[in-house]
């Protein structure tokens, strides 16, 4: 049986969760269904999947909105790939405050998009930003990248600046690949190789100073930046074919001190900060980065590199 077809097994229990799937796909209700998910998939209001904010998962989200102007340069060379029929299903995923997530339903004049993200504030403010504009064209839901619940749904999935944040990349390009339709595509850039190598390297050096180290030593990554050949590998053990990986440069110059700290803290050291007790601390450790970037020259520049990714589904 393909995934796609329609089969006359008797109920199964993921079955009971298919209904609010496709209200909140939009899909039809009736007939030969396409869609199937897991089990564990949606909650009843087949919306909000993390019930209790996790503020190592959230976002200062209209700080992201006003600041992601490289994100969101970035993300419009990946959108400029996709070759639309302009009535697709796809997922938008990692969606942040969904300023991508518009130029991609802006491409599909007859489609839809399903934009997910693990982060509530940012998912209400993709909510929030989406909905005036494209109405049930848009649906935006809060779900993990590693847990996703979807089974030969979707035509397409962008993700752009998300994977990174992702450690399991084994789980979770299985997860994409299963979301997929046969013959789906994935078009996807994340944080890759050397990505803000330097910046990093000043970061391990703070977390042994003496005001940082009994909150920071030792404290892991909270990003994966896989190679060009790693993530093809990724990508084939997933089950993935035609892939292409390839990592560009995309140093990104700030305009000052101020845009600096504030960029730095609100995308880059996030989870850092979380761990740092107090607002003295938090505001010395974005201090002391800003401090050692205005002497570099230039200035204010960080040694950002993305790795794209393009996949197939058979
Ligand atoms: C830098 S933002 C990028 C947002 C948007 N795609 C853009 O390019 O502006 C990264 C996003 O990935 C989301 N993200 C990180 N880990 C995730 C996960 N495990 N599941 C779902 N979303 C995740 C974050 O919450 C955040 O909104």
């Amino acid at each position: 049986m393909s995934p796609g077809s329609c089969d006359n097994r008797p109920a199964l229990p993921w079955r009971e969760k298919r209904a609010s799937i496709h209200r909140l796909l939009g899909a039809p209700q009736t007939g030969c269904q396409r869609i199937r998910v897991y089990e564990r998939g949606f909650s009843s209001n087949h919306s909000i999947m993390t019930q209790f904010k996790n503020p190592v998962r959230e976002w200062n989200s209209s700080a992201y909105h006003r600041l992601s102007q490289p994100q969101v340069t970035w993300g419009k060379k990946v959108l400029s790939r996709l070759r639309l029929r302009g009535d697709e299903l796809v997922l938008d995923a990692g969606c942040g405050t969904g300023r991508l997530t518009a130029d991609l339903l802006q491409a599909l004049p007859g489609g839809r998009v399903v934009a997910l993200d693990v982060s509530q504030n940012m998912a209400r403010s993709a909510r929030e930003f989406l909905q005036p504009q494209f109405g049930g064209r848009a649906r935006v839901i809060v779900a993990d990248l590693v847990d996703l619940p979807f089974a030969a749904v979707f035509d397409g999935i962008v993700s752009t600046a998300a994977f990174h944040w992702v450690l399991d990349h084994d789980r979770l390009f299985r997860g994409l690949f299963q979301s997929l339709r046969p013959g789906g595509w994935l078009q996807a850039q994340c944080g890759g190789g050397q990505n803000i190598a330097r910046l990093t390297r000043r970061m391990d050096a703070l977390a042994s100073k003496a005001d940082f180290a009994p909150f920071l030593a030792g404290f892991p990554s909270p990003w994966l930046y896989q190679n060009a050949e790693g993530a093809s590998e990724t990508l084939r053990r997933a089950g993935f074919i035609d892939i292409q990986t390839s990592l560009e440069s995309a140093p990104t110059l700030l305009d000052d001190r101020r845009h600096y700290a504030e960029f730095v803290k609100t995308v880059i050291v996030r989870t850092h900060l979380e761990r740092l007790p107090v607002a003295r601390l938090r505001d010395l450790y974005v201090s002391e980065l800003a401090d050692q970037a205005a002497n570099d020259d230039p200035p204010f520049l960080l040694d950002y590199w993305r790795l794209n990714l393009s996949a197939r589904k058979p």
